[in-house]
This record gives C-alpha cells, sequence and structure tokens, in this order.
C-alpha cells in the first residue's frame, strides 16, 4: 500500500489503475478487436500525456482487469485507494483509468460511498492502447481537464469529450468511441481542446451530502448478494422461487435483495410480481428500477412494490447492496 505523501506548493493529482480496454493490448499491432483488456500499467498510460499547467501526476496500479470482471473486493480497495488520496492536501483529484463495460457501476458506487468534496474523474477507452486509433490518450487529457478544472466537485465519466454524472451515465453502445450517455439528463459537460465547458452547475443534481458513516465499507465476502431479476414477455417465477428456497434452506450465500428490472414505468410481469412478494414475505427485500434507458419512473399510488424511481437496475443493485450493508452495520 502507498503512503506518499507530497511536499510543496504544486498540486497532483493521483491517476489510479484499475484497467479496461484504455489498458489493452493486442498481440496484433494496431487492431480494435481482440486484444485483451487490462494489460499496460497506468504508468505507462499517463507517459507523453501533456499535464494542466501547475499540477503533477501521481500513478497508482489499483487493479488491472477487464472491467466485466469488476467484483466487490476491488470496489472496496479502491475505495480504500481514493480515501487515501482524496484526504491529501496536495491532492486536487483523482481520475481513475477503467473499462467501459462497468464504468457506470464503478462511478455509481464511488459516488454513493465517497465523501470528499473534490473531483473524481473516471475514465476509459473503446480501442485499446496499441490500436492505431486509440482513444485514451484524448480521453485521458480531457479527464485531467476535468480533475484540475476550478469547483469540479464529485464523481464523474469523461470519454469521447462528453462529461457524465455518476447518477445519469450508461453505456449506450458496445462500439463506438462515443460509447456513453446520460439518458434525458445529458452530459454535464463537454471537454473541448482542453477547456471544460459546462452545461450545467457543480455540484451536480443528487450529489449525496457528506455523510460520517459512509466509510468502512466491509470487505467482499461480507456483501449481502443481491441479484438482478429481468421482467418480460414469458416470464418465469422458478429463478426467484429458486432463490427463496436457498434462503429458506439457510444457504450461506442465499439472496438478500432482489432488484426487479421492470419493462416501463415500474411495470412487473405478474407471475414475477407474485413471486417478487412471496420473496419478500420470505425476508428478501425487492426494489423494482425501470429497464428503460432513459426517464424515471412515475410511481402509481397502487404499486405493490418499492421502486427505485431514478437508477438503472445496476445501480438500483448497488443501492441495495449499499443499504443491507448499512443494516447490518446499524445492527450491530
Ligand atoms: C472493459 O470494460 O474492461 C473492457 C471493455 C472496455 O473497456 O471497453
Amino acid at each position: 500500500m502507498t503512503t506518499t505523501s507530497f511536499s510543496g506548493a504544486r498540486r497532483y493529482i493521483a491517476v489510479l489503475g484499475t484497467g479496461g480496454t484504455i489498458a489493452g493490448s493486442s498481440a496484433q499491432a494496431g487492431a480494435n478487436l481482440g486484444y485483451t483488456a487490462g494489460t499496460v500499467p497506468v504508468s505507462t498510460l499517463v507517459d507523453g500525456i501533456e499535464v494542466p499547467d501547475g499540477f503533477i501526476l501521481h500513478t497508482e496500479q489499483v487493479a488491472q482487469l477487464d472491467s466485466k470482471d469488476m467484483d466487490l473486493d476491488t470496489w472496496h480497495a479502491l475505495q480504500l485507494r481514493c480515501e487515501h488520496w482524496l484526504a491529501q492536501d496536495e491532492v486536487a483529484g483523482l481520475v481513475i483509468t477503467h473499462g467501459t463495460d462497468t464504468i457506470e457501476e464503478t462511478s455509481f458506487f464511488l459516488h454513493s460511498v465517497l465523501q470528499s468534496p473534490k473531483p473524481v474523474v473516471l475514465t476509459c477507452a473503446m480501442r485499446p492502447a496499441t490500436s492505431s486509433n486509440a482513444d485514451g490518450p484524448q480521453n485521458l487529457r480531457d479527464a485531467l481537464a476535468v480533475a484540475t478544472a476550478a469547483d469540479a466537485t464529485g464523481v464523474v465519466v469523461v470519454c469521447a469529450g462528453e462529461v457524465h454524472c455518476a447518477t445519469d451515465v450508461r453505456k449506450v453502445h458496445p462500439y463506438r468511441l462515443n460509447a456513453f450517455g446520460s439518458g434525458d439528463a445529458g452530459p454535464i459537460a463537454y471537454v473541448e481542446e482542453g477547456k471544460v465547458r459546462l452545461l450545467r452547475s457543480w455540484p451536480y443534481e443528487g450529489m449525496p451530502e457528506p455523510k460520517s458513516d459512509r466509510k468502512s465499507l466491509p470487505a467482499g465476502d461480507r456483501w449481502h448478494r443481491v441479484e438482478i431479476v429481468l421482467s418480460h414477455a414469458g416470464a418465469r417465477s422458478d429463478l426467484i422461487d429458486g432463490l427463496i428456497r436457498e434462503r429458506q434452506d439457510g444457504h450461506p450465500e442465499a439472496v438478500a435483495g432482489i432488484v426487479l428490472a421492470a419493462t416501463g414505468n415500474g411495470g412487473v410481469h405478474h407471475v414475477l410480481e407474485q413471486a417478487a412478494l412471496r420473496a419478500q414475505a420470505a425476508g428478501i427485500v425487492v426494489l423494482v428500477a425501470t429497464r428503460c434507458a432513459e426517464g424515471r419512473i412515475i410511481p402509481a399510488p397502487d404499486s405493490l412494490l418499492p421502486m427505485a424511481v431514478d437508477l438503472s437496475p445496476v445501480k438500483a443493485r448497488i443501492a441495495l447492496l449499499l443499504q443491507l450493508r448499512d443494516k447490518v452495520k446499524t445492527s450491530h
């Protein structure tokens, strides 16, 4: 674990590497596909990247993985390293290099647990570092522009010149360089020629108030299990009934929460809804989130199940994981 402390009047940006395509490499020179994510060290990624005036970069490799394989232990390690760097007066902000596949989850997780007002800017790439059209270097420059911008605060994702709030961002495209959207909220800013053009104001809507009990996340093995079940045409109850059975059988890793990825305005197939009510009765916490890419749920007065009105299913799962974690903490 790094315990570097700084001296002098210059300000630092800590750049934390976690892997992803931005750190990907291919044996086939210049190729965009068929590469391995998470191979190039973050110290190499920043080589030759211009640093905004008055700032110095400090790199740390926190993880090196393909973000489809992101896990709770890595989130825990990343949270601790973010807290370490954010606590240093000389550090103005953080940049985190990450895979695009789950960057919306990691950014929302950090948004939910970090307390510092300093900017935490996640960035990524759709082409590996060895591609002849690598987009990582520009994304990294743009992320540094945001991390060093006056007044920037909170957790954001920077990709293809757009700055997205952690609350809104989603991966919306599997291939194109501009792979992210923020639904009807839109990006909070653009980065153009190294300058941040703000469309709304900092702090962005939905940023949590600092909360003293956000620290001390348990290690991965103490998290509760929360699953996402998709509502779709022809849905069956077997999945949820199986989860209920595991719980009733006292399975050590039985599910504690279920997020129902609902159609439209919180609609859940009636077979799944009945199963979800049985799950609730068995002590499983159920939360409904819409699978629509835009908008938010406007709960009907007769909704039978609680709704995460403005979260995607994957973010609702994180909210539920943290809610259940908080429950455990306060019950001790
Ligand atoms: C990953 O998410 O780590 C791989 C895909 C990407 O970064 O685009």
